[in-house]
């Protein structure tokens, strides 16, 4: 499996800060947050990877990771997404690199406390299809949201007003082959994105995506207080815990 990290946007909701920097090279704690998912990848045994990126600080990314060898990679892949056309946008950047494999895909800004060991071994049990993994959340209306019917995930709402659980879809995907085709198929949402969401529920649709609950502690980074709130778990707890 293959690994891929989307850390292009504009982090508009982060400006100033994000005025002359990329909102995935700011602190969080002792690290960058790019370092974060890098490190969730890596310790599931992700170690072939490709980041992509975007805006006006690309180059800055590659000064600080270089080759990938501080996080004891043999080699990183980077690519550029053109302007902020959505996460989805940005995923269909990594066509080739991912080469008909399967893939695991997390946001750039997406924190967690332990590892995803479980769900990527499961997922590699998955003829075919995808997998999400849920959080629950005192703010689901922020996210995409689970709507789960007798046990089973019948639709994900994109930032609903009125939330129908408190289940969060978090920022990492597994995903077979076939995304990359789902993709072309996406239009454009109300905000003007090709929308993760609108992906997943290809899936849902198909009847092939399963679900696993998310153990220890999530967060965003994209905002002030979800920043300010990544800083403060990563400093009493540490993330990425074996
Ligand atoms: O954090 C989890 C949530 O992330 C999910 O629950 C939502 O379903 C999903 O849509 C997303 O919501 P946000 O609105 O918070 O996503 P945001 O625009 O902040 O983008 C998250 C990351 O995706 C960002 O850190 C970098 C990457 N991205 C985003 C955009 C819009 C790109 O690489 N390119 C893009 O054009």
């Amino acid at each position: 499996m293959k690994g891929v990290i989307l850390a292009g946007g504009l982090g508009t909701r982060l400006s100033p800060l994000t005025k002359i920097t990329n909102k995935h090279l700011l602190p969080i704690y002792n690290k960058p947050m790019i370092y974060y998912p890098i490190e969730a990848l890596i310790k599931a045994g992700i170690t072939d990877i490709m980041v992509v990126t975007g805006g006006n600080h690309a180059g800055d990314f590659l000064r600080l990771m270089g080759n990938g060898k501080e996080f004891g990679l043999k080699h990183i892949n980077y690519t550029y997404q053109e302007g902020e056309g959505g996460i989805a946008d940005a995923l269909s950047l990594a066509e080739y690199f991912a080469e008909g494999e399967p893939i695991c895909v997390v946001l750039g800004d997406n924190i967690i406390e332990k590892n995803i060991i479980k769900a990527v071994k499961d997922f590699g049990g998955q003829k075919k299809g995808a997998k999400i993994l849920l959080k629950e959340v005192p703010d689901p209306e922020r996210f995409g949201v689970a709507e789960i019917v007798n046990g089973r995930l019948a639709n994900i709402v994109e930032k609903p007003r009125q939330p129908k659980s408190n289940l969060a879809v978090i920022g990492i995907y597994l995903y077979d082959s076939r995304v990359f085709d789902i993709v072309k198929t996406l239009k454009p949402s109300d905000r003007g994105e090709l929308e993760i969401t609108d992906v997943n529920n290809a899936y849902v649709r198909e009847g092939t995506m399963t679900w696993e609950m998310l153990q220890g502690w999530w967060t965003d980074a994209g905002t002030f207080e979800s920043l300010l709130r990544a800083n403060v778990l990563v400093a009493q707890t540490g993330a990425n815990n074996g």
